[in-house]
């Protein structure tokens, strides 16, 4: 009689499992930089909702539908170890609900406001997100939280979005983009004082180069990226990694526009393309 062969673990997900990586558009791609740093030998599949960017100027109702929406048919489909949701716009209105739903363990996208607030020596923090985001009783929960004996003042910057979509896809931006948006925050009471920005949308960090040229010396800026890959690189602690495939890149709608984005995509180790 042979013996039966012990039922594998289910909580062990199998070692060429993903990483889903989600976001509307190229912004993730900030955060899967970090996390390539911290967990360089993770399978990654990256999915874009290019056919639903922008999320920033769509209703929270909106958001949530297409988020969820697409979360679940993914999971089901590509049976991550773990889905990132590198969006801060999707996580601030979605992340709690997504998570009540998906048994998948989620990673979201917080402003960061905390290690802002520590950084800060003037006590004035600019916030630069998409008018979804900076909208959102979740960040005046992180204030209340993190920075109430600080000033934070909040810029919603969707042209910043369409800014970092252009760049990497090659395309000459306006510096006047990021003047504006500096100039948004400074004219604010107390802006001339900003020292340190929080850049709470996953696009902005693309462009961090631009704004700071545009804020002038002086200022810092923070975004999530390290907290989210230490969170994922601790969640999957102890976990097998093995890459059978190259990376997948996929995207909601694919056009020509997708195209373009080739040779970034290929430098974030992203070597196949295809529909979400
Ligand atoms: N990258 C997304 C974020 O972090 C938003 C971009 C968009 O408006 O779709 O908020």
């Amino acid at each position: 009689m042979t013996a039966a062969a012990p039922a594998s673990d289910p909580t062990i997900p199998p070692a060429d499992a993903p990483i889903l990586m989600f976001d509307s558009g190229v912004g993730g791609l900030s955060v899967l930089a970090k996390l390539r740093q911290v967990l360089p030998q993770a399978p990654v599949i990256y999915v874009a909702d290019n056919a639903g960017l922008p999320y920033g100027t769509k209703t929270e109702a909106q958001i949530a539908a297409r988020v969820s929406g697409l979360l679940g048919r993914l999971t089901e489909r590509l049976r991550p170890r773990l889905v990132c949701i590198a969006c801060n716009t999707a996580s601030t209105i979605a992340l709690a609900s997504v998570r009540e739903v998906l048994e998948v363990p989620i990673v979201g996208t917080v402003p960061a406001i905390k290690p802002a607030a520590a950084m800060t020596r003037t006590g004035v923090i600019g916030l630069l997100g998409t008018q979804a985001t900076i909208r959102q009783g979740y960040v005046d929960r992180l204030e209340a939280e993190f920075a109430a004996d600080k000033r934070l003042l909040r810029h919603g910057a969707p042209e910043l979005v369409a800014a970092a979509e252009a760049q990497l896809r090659g395309h000459a931006v306006d510096p006047a983009v990021f003047a504006a948006a500096a100039q948004a925050l400074r004219e604010q009471p107390g802006g001339a004082q900003i020292d340190t920005v929080v850049l709470a949308c996953t696009h902005f960090p693309l462009v961090e180069a631009e704004l700071g040229k545009a804020f002038g010396p002086g200022v810092r800026f923070i975004d999530g990226s390290d907290g989210i890959a230490r969170r994922i690189a601790f969640l999957t602690q102890g976990q097998e990694f093995a890459r059978r495939v190259p990376d997948l890149a996929l995207f909601t709608r694919l056009d020509d526009a997708v195209a373009e984005l080739a040779p970034t995509l290929a430098a974030h180790g992203l070597g196949q393309v295809g529909k979400a």
